[in-house]
C-alpha cells in the first residue's frame, strides 16, 4: 500500500542514497560531497522544526522525499519557503514527485505559507516540467553562478503563490498545530491519487 507521510530518522539512509546521485554524478545539487545518513537526519530535524519534510513508499520501499525549507532567514521572507523532491531513479515516471508536491503544497497551505520557490540548476528538464504543471512560473535565471563538475552553472527561479498576497498575512501555524487540524491528514494523503502503476 502506497503511503505518504512526515519522514522520520530511520528513512536518512535511503533518503540519502536517493539523493546521492544529484550530488556525484550531476549539478542537479551544488553541494560536492554527497550527505551521509547522519548529515540528513539533521538536515531531516532542522527542516521539521518548521515545515513538513514527506516521504513516499512505493512497493514497501521508499521511493522518494521532497520537503520545504526557508527561502531566506529574515523575518520577512518567514511566509516564503523553497521546495525541493528527488525521486529514486528506478521509481521515476510514476508520479511519486507529483504524488509528493500535491501534499506537500496542500500542507504548506495549511501551515499558512503564501508563496513556493525552486531553484533549478539548468538544464533540467524534468524538474522544470514538473514545477510548471504545479502552476509555477519562471521569475529569473542567475547565469553561472556556480561552478561544479569543470563548468559554470546558470540556476533558474520558479515561484508559486500559495496564498493571496495582499494586506497582512495571518501568522504562520507551527507543524505541531498545522498536524492537530482535522484537515491535516486529508491534505497528507492528497497526493496519493497522482501515483501510477
Ligand atoms: C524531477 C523528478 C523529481 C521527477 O520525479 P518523478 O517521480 O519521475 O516525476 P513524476 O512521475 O511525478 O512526473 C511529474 C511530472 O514531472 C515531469 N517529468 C518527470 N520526469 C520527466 C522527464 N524525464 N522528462 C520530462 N518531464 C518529466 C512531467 O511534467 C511529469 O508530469 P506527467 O507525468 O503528467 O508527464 C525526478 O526526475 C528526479 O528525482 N530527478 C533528480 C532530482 C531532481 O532533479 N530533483 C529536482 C531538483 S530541483
Amino acid at each position: 500500500m502506497p503511503t505518504i507521510r512526515l519522514a522520520g530518522r530511520d528513512d536518512a539512509a535511503a533518503m540519502a542514497s536517493i539523493y546521492a546521485p544529484s550530488v556525484t554524478g550531476a549539478v542537479v545539487s551544488f553541494e560536492e560531497i554527497a550527505p551521509s545518513a547522519d548529515v540528513m537526519a539533521e538536515r531531516l530535524a532542522a527542516v521539521l522544526e518548521r515545515a513538513p519534510w514527506l516521504v513516499c513508499e512505493l512497493d514497501g520501499a521508499l521511493a522518494g522525499y521532497a520537503y520545504a525549507s526557508p527561502h531566506h532567514t529574515r523575518p520577512a521572507y518567514r511566509w516564503s519557503v523553497d521546495v525541493s523532491v528527488y525521486v529514486g531513479a528506478a521509481r521515476q515516471r510514476r508520479g511519486v514527485a507529483r504524488a509528493l508536491y500535491t501534499s506537500l503544497l496542500a500542507l504548506l497551505r495549511l501551515q499558512g505559507f503564501c508563496a513556493a520557490h525552486a531553484g533549478i540548476s539548468l538544464p533540467n528538464p524534468a524538474s522544470v516540467a514538473l514545477h510548471e504543471r504545479f502552476g509555477f512560473e519562471p521569475v529569473g535565471v542567475y547565469r553561472a553562478v556556480g561552478f561544479k563538475h569543470g563548468a559554470w552553472h546558470d540556476v533558474g527561479w520558479w515561484q508559486l503563490p500559495l496564498r493571496d498576497r495582499c494586506g497582512a498575512p495571518p501568522p504562520l501555524l507551527s507543524l505541531t498545530e498545522a498536524a492537530r487540524l482535522p484537515t491535516w491528514a486529508a491534505a497528507m494523503s492528497l497526493g496519493l491519487g497522482e501515483l501510477s502503476g
